[in-house]
C-alpha cells in the first residue's frame, strides 16, 4: 500500500508541476493527470478513503513518513504549508475532473489564495477531498514582517540547493528532470515579482557572500527582475533565468580539474579559463531538450559583449542574443560587487563608473542604461553613509534620477525618516557600507 500511495503522491506532485509551466489545457497536463489518477483509482480499490499529512516538513501515511520523498518534493510541502494545509483526504468514487480541479487549485498562486481551503473546493464541486488546515502555533506566523524575511531567506538558500543540486547533476553529466528545476524557478520567479523588494534587498545582503552559487543565483534573480521589468513574458524571463544559472557552469568544471592555485594566473591559464564559455555550451548542449537551447547559447555568449569583441572568438559574424546580452550585464554588475581592491570593495558608484565605460561595447547601450534605470545606480537595500553622517538604506528609485534614490534613515535612531535625495540637495550620499562588514551592525535594519 505505502508503494501506491507514494506513486500516487509523485504522480500528483509531476501533475502539479506541469501545471505551474504549461497551462490546463496543454496536452502535457492530461498525460500527467491520467497518470496521477490510474494511481489513485488503484489505492481507492482496496480503501475507502485515505489520508496523507504533513509533520514538520515531512509527508506521511498513517504513522509512516515517506522521508525520501519528502526530500525530493520539498518545494511541493511547501507549497501545501503556504496554503495552511497539514491533511488532504481522498474518497472513493473521485472523478477525474475533481482530481483536476483540485491540482489547479494546488496550483493557484500564494497572492490569489481563497481563504478558507476546504470551503473553497466544496465551492468549485470537489466532494471527494477533505482538506484541513495547519492549526498548530508555530505554524503560524506571529511576527507577520519578520516571518517574512525569514521566509524568504529561507527560500533563497532552499533555491540555491535546488541550482546547486541542478549544476552539481550537469557537471556529473547525470539526467536532470526538466521539470521539476523549472518548476523551482518558477517558484522563485513567483515570489520574486510578489515580493521582488523582498529578493532584492537578499541579493543586496547576499552579494557579498562570494560564492559561485551565490554568483549564479544573484545573476539569476537580477536576470529575472531585469526582463521581467522590460516586459518580457513569463516564458520568456523563465528561460533566461535558467540561463543564468547555468551560464557559468564550464567554469565551474575548469575550477574543479584544472586551476586549483589562489595566486595570478599565467597567460596560458587565462586562455583556459576563458574556454569556459564554449566548455559550458558544450555541457549544456546535452540538456537543450529539457532546459531549452537559450541556456547553452547563453553560456556560450556570455562574454561575447555587445560588439562581439570578447570571448570566444569567432570567424563568422554573430550578434549575440538578447537573453546573453541581459544574463551578461547582470553578470558583470554582480561580480563587480564581489570585486575587491586594496581590502576595499567596489561602491555601487564606482560600478555604475566602471560598466559605463563599456557601453556600447561590451554592453548593448540601450540595454545598460534601462539597466541602471530600474536598479538606479544605488540599487534597493544598499546600505549608506549620508554627508551628515546618518547610516541609511535605499527604499525606492527615483524614475528620473537614478542618481538620487529615496532612502530610510536607520541610524541615529531620532533622525529616523524617509528623504528623497533627489529633493535634498544640501544631502549626499558620503560612501557605501558593506553589510558583510562595516555595515553589519545594521544588518537588521536593512
Ligand atoms: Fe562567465
Ligand atoms: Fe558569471
Amino acid at each position: 500500500m505505502m508503494e501506491k500511495i507514494e506513486q500516487y503522491i509523485k504522480r500528483l506532485i509531476t501533475c502539479l508541476q506541469i501545471t505551474k509551466i504549461y497551462t490546463s489545457g496543454h496536452p502535457k497536463f492530461a498525460e500527467g493527470l491520467n497518470a496521477a489518477f490510474d494511481s489513485l483509482t488503484d489505492v481507492l480499490r482496496e480503501k475507502q478513503e485515505f489520508t496523507i499529512g504533513i509533520i514538520g516538513y515531512e509527508l506521511a501515511y498513517e504513522r509512516e513518513i515517506f522521508f525520501e520523498l519528502s526530500q525530493k518534493i520539498k518545494s511541493a510541502i511547501t507549497i501545501l504549508k503556504k496554503k495552511g494545509i497539514e491533511r488532504i483526504t481522498f474518497i472513493k468514487g473521485i472523478d477525474k475532473e475533481e482530481l483536476s480541479k483540485f491540482i489547479e487549485y494546488l496550483a493557484i498562486p500564494e497572492t490569489e489564495q481563497p481563504q478558507d481551503p476546504q470551503k473553497y473546493i466544496v465551492a468549485i464541486g470537489i466532494r471527494n477531498i477533505a482538506v484541513s488546515k495547519i492549526k498548530s502555533s508555530d505554524d503560524i506566523a506571529k511576527e507577520p514582517g519578520k516571518e517574512e524575511i525569514r521566509d524568504s531567506e529561507g527560500y533563497y538558500a532552499e533555491s540555491l540547493k535546488t541550482v546547486e543540486a541542478s549544476i552539481e547533476d550537469v557537471l556529473g553529466g547525470k539526467t536532470i528532470d526538466g521539470v521539476d528545476f523549472r518548476f523551482n524557478v518558477i517558484g522563485v520567479m513567483e515570489n520574486l515579482m510578489k515580493k521582488h523588494n523582498e529578493f532584492l534587498k537578499l541579493a543586496a545582503v547576499k552579494r557579498y557572500d562570494a560564492t559561485t552559487f551565490w554568483h549564479l543565483l544573484n545573476v539569476s534573480i537580477l536576470s529575472m527582475y531585469f526582463s521581467w521589468k522590460l516586459g518580457f513574458s513569463k516564458e520568456d524571463f523563465l528561460d533566461i533565468a535558467t540561463a543564468a544559472i547555468f551560464h557559468d557552469v564550464g567554469k565551474i568544471f575548469i575550477s574543479r580539474k584544472i586551476i586549483q592555485k589562489t595566486g595570478a594566473l599565467s597567460e596560458e591559464e587565462f586562455d583556459i579559463v576563458r574556454s569556459h564559455s564554449s566548455l559550458g555550451a558544450q555541457i549544456l548542449l546535452k540538456y537543450s531538450q529539457t532546459l531549452g537551447v537559450i541556456v547553452p547559447l547563453v553560456a556560450f555568449e556570455h562574454h561575447l559583449g555587445y560588439n562581439c569583441k570578447g570571448y570566444p572568438k569567432l570567424n563568422f559574424e554573430q550578434k549575440p542574443h538578447i537573453a546573453s546580452l541581459i544574463v551578461s550585464i547582470c553578470d558583470v554588475y554582480d561580480a563587480l560587487t564581489q570585486r575587491r581592491s586594496y581590502k576595499r570593495e567596489y561602491s555601487p558608484a564606482l560600478i555604475y563608473e566602471i560598466m559605463m565605460k563599456s557601453k556600447g561595447e561590451l554592453f548593448h547601450p540601450e540595454l545598460l542604461d534601462s539597466f541602471f534605470k530600474i536598479l538606479g545606480v544605488w540599487p534597493f537595500g544598499t546600505l549608506i553613509l549620508l554627508s551628515d553622517d546618518s547610516v541609511a538604506v535605499v527604499r525606492e528609485q527615483n524614475d528620473n534620477d537614478i542618481f538620487h534614490p529615496i532612502v530610510e534613515v536607520v541610524s541615529p535612531q531620532e533622525k529616523k525618516s524617509h528623504i528623497n535625495l533627489a529633493d535634498s540637495p544640501n544631502l549626499t550620499i558620503k560612501r557605501f557600507l558593506n553589510p558583510a562588514s562595516e555595515g553589519k551592525q545594521y544588518l537588521s535594519l536593512i
